[in-house]
């Protein structure tokens, strides 16, 4: 059986909160998370850059490890750069979509919200999922950075500003009943969010979908699997300098990963 790993891509590490799924799934599989801080938060980037960064250093990823499918972990690059680095790769390439499916199907009031990066939710590919998946529903949509940084600060260490969540989250208090978690960061604050929307809103996010996407995928390779040596470590890599790093990496080794490195030069 060739060992080959799962690349789990993200401007920063939210692509965390959908490892999390995968290794819940894949117990087994090897994964290499990368993340591109040097170009973080990508909810700001222009299009053209955010393509050219993704395809460029998932491509020269693809290169140097033995990888049997990419994620691309980022709702916000997912919405546009699919296409062009399925082009690029031969390997499956899944991408994140923010649930508005599921959430129109669960939602009772027919109110739901979106909370993602400002990219996201001005992209035309989500005003297309809104209106092909919840054409009946009335969805309030937040784009917000600040909170995309929240979700990096928790994983330093640093609690979350309960009145900063809860100004972030005003539009959808007593108005929706489902919100939508359309960016890779925030399921990381789930909880967080849950408690400022109370128990009659339903919080979702795509995490464990894209956990069977990839079970599935993998299976049909076959071949491809991994066959997971318990000592070997995720392996982790960013395209600059980490802030915080010491405090970053603790929380990285209690998910299994080895110290983080920087990423090749693509
Ligand atoms: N985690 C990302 C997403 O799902 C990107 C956040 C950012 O870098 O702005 O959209």
């Amino acid at each position: 059986m060739i060992v080959k790993s799962v690349l789990i891509f993200d401007s920063g590490v939210g692509g965390l909160s959908v490892f999390k799924e995968i290794a819940k799934t894949m117990p087994e599989q090897h994964i290499i998370y990368a993340f591109d801080n040097a170009a973080f938060p990508y909810g700001e980037l222009a299009d053209d850059v955010l393509v050219s960064r993704v395809c460029g250093m998932v491509s020269t990823l693809c290169a140097e490890h033995d990888i049997a499918l990419v994620v691309i972990a980022c709702n916000t690059a997912s919405t546009i750069v699919l296409p062009p680095l399925r082009e690029r790769l031969s390997i499956p390439v899944v991408g994140v979509v923010p649930a508005i499916k599921p959430a129109a199907a669960i939602s009772q009031s027919k109110r739901i919200g979106l909370l993602a990066t400002p990219a996201t939710v001005k992209r035309d590919y989500t005003q297309q999922l809104v209106r092909d998946f919840a054409p009946y529903c009335q969805v309030t949509m937040v784009g917000s950075t600040e909170l995309v940084q929240m979700g990096e600060a928790k994983l330093r260490g640093v609690p979350v500003n309960p009145s900063t969540l809860s100004t972030i989250l005003a539009p959808f208090v007593n108005h929706v009943d489902c919100i939508v978690l359309g960016c890779t960061h925030f399921p990381l604050l789930k909880r967080e969010i849950e408690l400022v929307m109370g128990s009659d809103c339903v919080v979702i996010d795509s995490g464990q979908a894209i956990a069977s996407r990839v079970n599935g995928l993998l299976n049909e390779e076959g071949d491809q699997k991994a066959s997971f040596n318990r000592q070997l470590l995720h392996s982790v890599f960013s395209s600059a300098a980490v802030e915080d790093e010491v405090a970053l990496n603790q929380e990285m080794k209690k998910l299994g990963f080895s110290p983080i490195k920087r990423a090749p030069i693509f």
